[in-house]
């Protein structure tokens, strides 16, 4: 069942073990010490919270992303770019089969606000959804306190490129960015850049490494660098990346240290269609019609270069553009 609800009812109540209750639309969430439990009109669902914040922070952070958000195989978002689907069982064969299948349109800043309403209640003090299992402390039991300040983080977009002037400043000691445990052996020196009199504003370099050596989230891709379309988003990641993501358009990746396991199904039906391991210095091409997930046992740094053309979506859905880029 699919309902297009331009402007869906938004309320929260005081609930159980001191957490509030939301709802969006015909959608419904409360949690308890352990769970998300998530209603619709056909059926429901429920996820560890720890995981169900992981992946609703990454949905906000990223303001609903390219394609399809899924939380697990059944609850996720797409992002039509103005107007969100908030779904649940869309992409699973059987939901489907058994038309328990619910899909709303929401207007984005709508979902925006009630998510992020859920994100800051349902974030105990110990709890860093960005964070490492490793460096973080419990999402679970009843509420105590919150973490506005881990789950408000700025993601870095650069406008040009990391270290261009007006762009984003580098990571250092100095501004709160250590280098992390598992990258204590990535040299630290800079690129030494001797311009051209008069082209010191337009040269510019930085060590990439180094980078993202200090940044303190994973699975959270920053911008460093732009070309018309061409966004180079690199991340650090340790652990299960918190989504399932569905494209809605090819997206490559290069794994520049260590190694990430995907699992890769189709984006509808969730049927297997491979898994992908990548080590450091290997690149793939993720095709437009996909789902995956990264599993990444020692913290690593993976390159995610994506087209972000406005036009791709529909090239791709109306078949215009194929949904792989090579032809071999
Ligand atoms: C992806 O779905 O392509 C993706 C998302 C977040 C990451 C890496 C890859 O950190
Ligand atoms: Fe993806």
């Amino acid at each position: 069942m699919s309902v297009d609800a331009s402007t869906p009812t938004t309320a929260s109540e005081p609930g159980g073990e001191g957490y509030r209750t939301f709802t969006l639309g015909e959608f419904s969430f409360r949690r308890d010490e352990y769970f998300a439990y998530i209603g619709w009109p056909t059926g429901s669902h429920v996820m560890s919270v720890d995981a169900f914040l992981r992946a609703m922070q990454r949905d906000i952070a990223w303001d609903f992303f390219y394609g399809i958000v899924n939380f697990d195989g059944i609850f996720g978002t797409m992002n039509h770019y103005g107007t969100v689907d908030l779904f649940a069982g869309r992409y699973s064969d059987s939901y489907r089969k058994a038309e328990l299948d619910y899909s709303e349109n929401i207007e984005s800043g709508i979902i925006r606000e009630q998510f992020k309403a859920i994100l800051d209640d349902w974030t105990n003090a110990t709890f860093d959804p960005f964070a490492s299992p490793h460096e973080t402390g419990p999402a679970f039991g009843v509420k105590n306190g919150n973490n506005v300040a881990a789950i408000t983080r700025r993601r870095v977009a650069a406008a040009r490129m990391v270290n261009v002037p007006g762009d984003e400043e580098l990571r250092s000691d100095e501004n709160g960015h250590p280098v992390n445990r598992m990258f204590r052996d990535v040299p630290q020196d800079e690129p030494l850049v001797e311009a051209e009199p008069g082209f010191e504003q337009e040269v510019a370099a930085f060590n990439l490494y180094s980078y993202l050596a200090r940044s303190q989230v994973t699975w959270n891709p920053s911008v460093v660098s732009v070309c018309k379309d061409s966004l180079f988003c690199p991340t650090t990641e340790e652990y299960i990346l918190p989504v399932i993501h569905g494209n809605d358009r090819v997206e490559w990746f290069l794994q520049l240290s260590d190694q990430i396991t995907w699992d890769v199904e189709d984006r509808d039906t969730g049927a297997v269609r491979s898994r992908v391991v990548m080590k450091a210095g290997d690149v793939c091409a993720m095709p437009a019609d996909i789902r995956h997930q990264g599993y990444s046992p020692k913290r690593s740094m993976l390159l995610v270069w994506e087209n972000g053309s406005p036009e791709l979506p529909e090239l791709i859905a109306s078949g215009k553009a194929p949904t792989h880029p090579v032809e071999f």
